[in-house]
């Protein structure tokens, strides 16, 4: 999740902030003559984790059993600022109908994504069409044209992800696979920890440290979110004008889910937290003080690549409760 400054990838969590070089695309191992290209982001993020590195050296035999099994035909896969924990790629399926071929990288947010799209069943996400649990490889509806929402100005970003977010907050089953939200704020608790000799402002770290501790008990809620909602999650379709791609599933506080999008709002939070945090904890219909702590304690304490001149620490210190 740390925030990308230069060139690793956020496996989700804080956005990157500045100019990011991308660096250029891996090819992987040719095998019987079909190479498969390896997105730049990716690469960085699998690079100096070896279970990771050990999932990409093992990519190009994955993506041939998938082709053979689901009978795809596999395009190139899609690049760019918005790929970064997954292999993804526009596929034709035998009855010439395309379909959308993901395998995600091994990551601790992750691991339920293919649970939480059989749950959603496609009402606001993509449907999922065949999935190898196992494998971590989804085979999903394709989203056409798949603008991202980020093309559009932030405030109607606002309410394209107000609804959204509100039609995936529901109950899940009594018995379900889903982990507490408090599971991922104890996993990047730790992680911070263990960046201590990093830090640069410590009272401010350990303050949002706290806070996520309290908050992560004290939820008013338990529905099952996104966890990494933001405008480039979200793809125009004709089935629906937009629909969700990449959910995190955890189960906790609606309030949580405001903070995605929100922290990906650079301009608008740095000129005016406070009302850019109202205004769509209102349009949300969520407690603005518990989105507002979230926020706080996001930018104060979440684990990041990089703790000098940190724009995420002047945020918190804005809004510091
Ligand atoms: N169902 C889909 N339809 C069309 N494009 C998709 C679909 N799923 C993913 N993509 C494309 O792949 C990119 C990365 O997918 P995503 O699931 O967000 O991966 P990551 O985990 O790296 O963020 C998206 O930005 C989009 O361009
Ligand atoms: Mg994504």
């Amino acid at each position: 999740m740390p925030q990308t400054v230069e060139g690793a990838a956020p496996e989700h969590g804080l956005p990157k902030i500045g100019v990011v070089g991308m660096d250029p695309p891996h090819p992987t191992s040719q095998n019987r003559g079909v190479t498969f290209t390896i997105p730049g982001r990716l690469a960085a993020a699998c690079r100096d984790v070896p279970e990771r590195a050990a999932w990409l050296a093992q990519l190009p035999d994955l993506l041939r059993d998938l082709e053979q099994r689901w009978s795809l035909t596999i395009g190139a896969p899609f690049d760019g600022d918005e790929v970064s924990c997954a292999w993804v790629a526009p596929v034709a399926l035998a009855t010439g109908r395309s379909a959308v071929l993901k395998l995600g990288m091994p990551h601790m947010e992750g691991e339920h994504e293919i649970d939480g799209l059989r749950f959603w069943n496609g009402d606001p996400t993509v449907w999922l069409l065949e999935a190898d649990d196992d494998l971590g490889a989804m085979l999903l509806e394709h989203c056409e044209p798949g603008t991202v929402l980020r093309t559009l100005p932030e405030p109607e970003q606002d309410l394209v992800i107000v609804p959204l977010l509100r039609r995936l907050w529901r109950s899940p089953m009594a018995s379900h696979p889903f982990r507490p939200l408090s599971a991922m704020i104890a996993h990047w608790s730790e992680e911070t920890l263990a960046q201590a000799e990093h830090w640069r402002d410590e009272g401010i770290v350990r303050e949002g440290l706290r806070v996520f501790e309290e908050l992560a008990i004290s939820a008013p809620a338990h529905v099952m979110l996104a966890t990494d909602l933001h405008a480039g999650n979200v793809l125009r379709a004709r089935r629906e004008p937009w629909l969700v791609i990449d959910p995190k599933p955890f189960v906790g506080d609606p309030a949580y889910d405001a903070t995605q999008h929100l922290l990906n709002c650079d301009l608008r939070l740095r000129l005016d937290p406070d009302a850019t945090i109202r205004r769509f904890a209102d349009l949300l219909g969520v407690d603005y003080d518990r989105v507002r702590l979230w926020m706080f304690a996001r930018a104060a304490a979440e684990p990041r690549n990089d703790w000098n001149d940190d724009p995420w620490t002047n945020l918190a210190r804005a809004i510091a409760p």
